[in-house]
């Protein structure tokens, strides 16, 4: 599909950061956006790439009363020769289509999602930081647009994708963090949405996020929606645990999100010679192997949060440290060799 290029006025174009090391994550979106729309009876029309703005909505559209709305995160990379990369994007092509259809979407041609991300990336190649630990964030969204109150799916979309150049999406950047296992609110159960990147599985796990961070902790660990009793993920990444050279993830049982860095890290390890166990993780059994040692590290993967080492576990107000509460030695390797290839600095033997 043709995708036309509307120009941008030198009035809409915004000033660039000046200092790297203050990105933060998702504060500061670029000049363009990539637009097109599904309308039923004519499938995708009007593919485009036009100045970053507002949209103006109808009040009464899907998106803001049902919250049919999907979206991904991937990364562009500017390596040091100026070749600039995406990471493994065909994998969130097909994770956004399963979203659009578990939430009664139309499906994006992948070449349509991939070419459409490719274009924008390149005309906004100067928005893309190279220092340690940046890179440009790519959002895909599908919202429905339909303005009816009726309970159905839409039908008119907007598939859109905004640029934002990032830093760490943690504050304390890549070191510990906190986290507390949620033992009261659920995130997903089978049969539900947990698989989907949508977001209203954000916007239920708000509450709990709050009341943790009161407590002085980053995130929630959730637990399976129906025995509470084993270990699911923390929203922004899948969690990981080193029980010396065993590395041990819970299975994708449809309730957990299908993680690209997730996948990545696991075929990572494995390539370093680490043994790789998807089960199922009780959390008492978890916390107890903490305690005696058993788990040397715990971290978390994600786009957003690349690697993330944690530091702190807590169950039951029962706080313990994972090894010496550091960044542990597989958690750095693991961290510097997927940087590494992401950035252009380790070989990628896997044609990521
Ligand atoms: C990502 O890692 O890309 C995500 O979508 C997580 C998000 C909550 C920041």
């Amino acid at each position: 599909m043709e995708i036309r290029i509307v120009p941008l006025p030198d009035d809409r174009k915004k000033p660039k950061y000046t200092d790297e090391s203050q990105l933060g994550f998702g504060k500061l979106f670029t000049d363009r956006m990539f637009m097109v729309e599904w309308k039923i009876g004519q499938g995708w029309v009007d593919a485009r790439i036009e100045p970053y703005a507002p949209f103006v909505l109808d009040p009464a559209c899907s998106v803001l009363h049902y919250a049919q709305e999907i979206f991904e995160g991937l990364k562009a990379y500017k390596w040091a020769d100026g070749t600039i990369t995406l990471f493994r994007p065909e994998m969130n092509a097909r994770r956004f289509n399963h979203s659009a259809d578990r939430l009664c979407m139309p499906e994006v041609p992948e070449e349509l999602f991939l070419d459409g991300i490719e274009k924008l990336v390149a005309l906004e190649r100067d928005w893309i930081p190279s220092s340690e630990g940046t890179s440009l964030y790519i959002r895909p969204t599908m919202i429905g647009v339909e303005p009816v109150l009726g309970v159905k799916p839409a039908d008119h979309y907007y598939f859109y994708v905004i640029l934002s150049p990032v830093g760490a999406y943690y504050s304390a950047g890549f070191n510990p963090i906190k986290i507390m296992v949620e033992d009261h609110y659920v995130r997903s159960v089978p049969g539900g949405t947990g698989e989907a990147k949508t977001g209203g599985n954000y916007a239920c796990s708000l509450k709990a996020g709050l009341e943790a961070k009161k407590k002085g902790y980053d995130q929630v660990l959730w637990l399976d929606g129906v025995e509470r009793r084993y270990i699911e993920e923390v929203g922004a990444m899948n969690m990981l645990f080193a029980y010396g050279k065993t590395i041990v993830t819970s299975p994708l049982t449809g309730t957990i999100l299908n993680g690209v860095t997730r996948d990545s890290t696991l075929k990572l390890a494995a390539s370093l010679g680490y043994a790789i166990e998807e089960r199922l993780i009780d959390v008492n059994e978890l916390m107890a192997d903490i305690r005696s040692g058993k788990v040397t590290e715990a971290f978390g993967s994600g786009t957003a949060a690349v690697i993330s080492p944690v530091g702190v576990l807590t169950y039951k107000d029962e706080v313990c440290t994972v090894g010496n509460g550091g960044v542990g030695p597989i958690t750095q390797q693991l961290y510097d060799t997927l940087t590494g290839i992401q950035t252009g600095k380790v070989p990628d033997t896997f044609g990521w």
